[in-house]
């Protein structure tokens, strides 16, 4: 849909009127398989020679609409829609990598990934590096190693709203031909579209913004279709030398949607597949992706300035104010906003951080962000609880730093909840030292996950 603004594609884009009765609305085909026509059709789907839908896993029209959508969106030539965004995420990985590779990624990443390159790669003998700051050109040079396959980074990496130069970057990677992998979750396309500058490959926690309602998880990944695999067969032969049983290769079958072709094969094996009434409910959420990410962005930035004001408010990580490291790289990649997450330090440390959150009426305390409802969570209690002090320190999660997802409620009442949740933080912040420490938690077994 070249030529139609954001809004008018993200209604749009690859909407097919399927059926006799062609509903205007994407059917949710909440079915395992279906029907082949006949014997020969049956064999003409399983080798390829028919395009037509076999299974659930391997493909759907629901799933596919919502994976048509999203690459029109993103500028890519084909997506691939899984279960999460962590699925997204392990199966572009798995794609690109075998025994013996080395990914280098930024370490200013969500938690859950750096876990999954750090520990569950080792497993299977791919060395991972971190780049500790994501715009230091001079530090990925230095990383890339002549096995290195993969790089890895995020547009808007929270809580720290660094903001990544994604076009050098993406000369760097060009230069030493890696494929450079993109998470553009807390950005969305309508903020950011990392494959217009240059990367390779994006993908998303749809479960996000996409999806929008906090209701389901989804993850998604879109192939910028300009890798040339071909070229560098010998570092993914797995995409550009094994022949598939027509006797052609992922580059040669489709070169500009090769990865895009392979992933898909890996989903199928490795299994993290969608539900069709999960897809249908992120095409849905799509619908309203620009009027929402808009509104929030623009909250976000007139909260951000309110808090960066207030007498119990240390600092503000927000790369829409002039005071952030990242503002002028962020006002060079995000003219329309900074997007809908901030990160706060409150004074008092944990015990301001504990009055501010329990203080909150309207904001949810929840692991969650991108949702149309104002979020709150103390990552270094919750989702880093696993780094100790150092690390903490060294990635600037400070004791009483608190990520904040705005939603779309009214401006006033998050302006009112928030100054009453600073209201309590006056109320310890005196009495508590300003590094009030992380509290070390004894770990429990998840007793209401056992069966005996
Ligand atoms: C940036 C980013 N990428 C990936 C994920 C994983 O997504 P999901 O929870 O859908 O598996 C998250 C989850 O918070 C995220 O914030």
């Amino acid at each position: 849909m070249s030529g139609l603004g954001f809004s008018t594609r993200q209604l749009h884009a690859g909407e097919r009127y399927d059926g006799p009765h062609a509903p205007r609305a994407t059917p949710i085909h909440l079915s395992a398989g279906f029907v082949f026509d006949d014997f020969d059709q049956a064999h003409a789907r399983f080798a390829g020679t028919d395009d037509g839908f076999s299974y659930t896993r391997v493909g759907n029209p629901t799933n596919a609409a919502a994976e048509r959508r999203i690459a029109d969106l993103e500028s890519g030539s084909g997506a691939l829609l899984v279960g999460s965004g962590q699925a997204a995420v392990a199966t572009t990985i798995l794609a690109l990598v075998s025994t013996g590779d080395h990914v280098l990624s930024s370490s200013s990443i969500y938690e859950g990934t750096r876990e999954l390159l750090r520990d569950d790669l080792a497993r299977l003998g791919v060395t991972v590096d971190f780049i500790a700051e994501p715009n230091d050109l001079a530090a990925w040079e230095r990383g890339i190693r002549p096995n290195t396959r993969v790089v890895f980074a995020e547009s808007i990496p929270n809580p720290k709203n660094d903001v990544l130069d994604v076009a050098a970057l993406a000369r760097l990677t060009r230069r030493h031909a890696i494929p450079f992998v993109v998470d553009n979750t807390l950005a969305t396309p309508y903020l950011l579209r990392p494959l217009e500058d240059g990367a390779d490959i994006v993908v998303h926690s749809a479960s996000k913004f996409l999806a929008g309602h906090g209701t389901v998880l989804g993850g998604v990944i879109v192939d910028g279709g300009t890798f040339p695999w071909a070229a560098h067969a010998d570092a993914y032969p797995q995409i550009a030398r094994t022949p598939g049983p027509d006797g052609l290769t992922f580059a040669e079958r489709l070169p500009h949607a090769a990865f895009l072709d392979f992933a898909r094969r890996v989903a199928m094996r490795y299994g993290p597949v969608p539900s069709p009434l999960n897809a249908f409910l992120i095409l849905q959420g799509i619908e309203t992706l620009s009027l929402r990410v808009q509104r929030q962005s623009d909250s976000a930035l007139h909260l951000a300035r309110w808090l960066e004001g207030h007498p119990q408010v240390e600092s503000v990580d927000y790369s829409g104010l002039p005071s952030s490291p990242h503002h002028a790289v962020a006002r060079r990649y995000l003219t329309r906003g900074f997007g809908a997450v901030l990160a706060v330090t409150v004074r008092g440390g944990v015990d301001g951080a504990r009055a501010f959150t329990n203080a909150l009426r309207v904001f949810t305390r929840m692991t969650h962000l991108g949702d149309v409802r104002s979020l709150v969570l103390h990552p270094a209690t919750t989702t880093h609880v696993l780094r100790d002090a150092d690390e903490l320190a060294a990635a600037g999660i400070h004791p009483g730093l608190l990520r904040l997802s705005i939603g779309l409620e009214d401006l006033d009442d998050l302006v009112a909840d928030l100054d009453r949740a600073l209201g309590a933080v006056a109320g310890v912040a005196g009495a508590s030292s300003a590094q009030a420490e992380v509290p070390v938690v004894e770990a429990v077994a998840p007793r209401r996950l056992l069966a005996v």
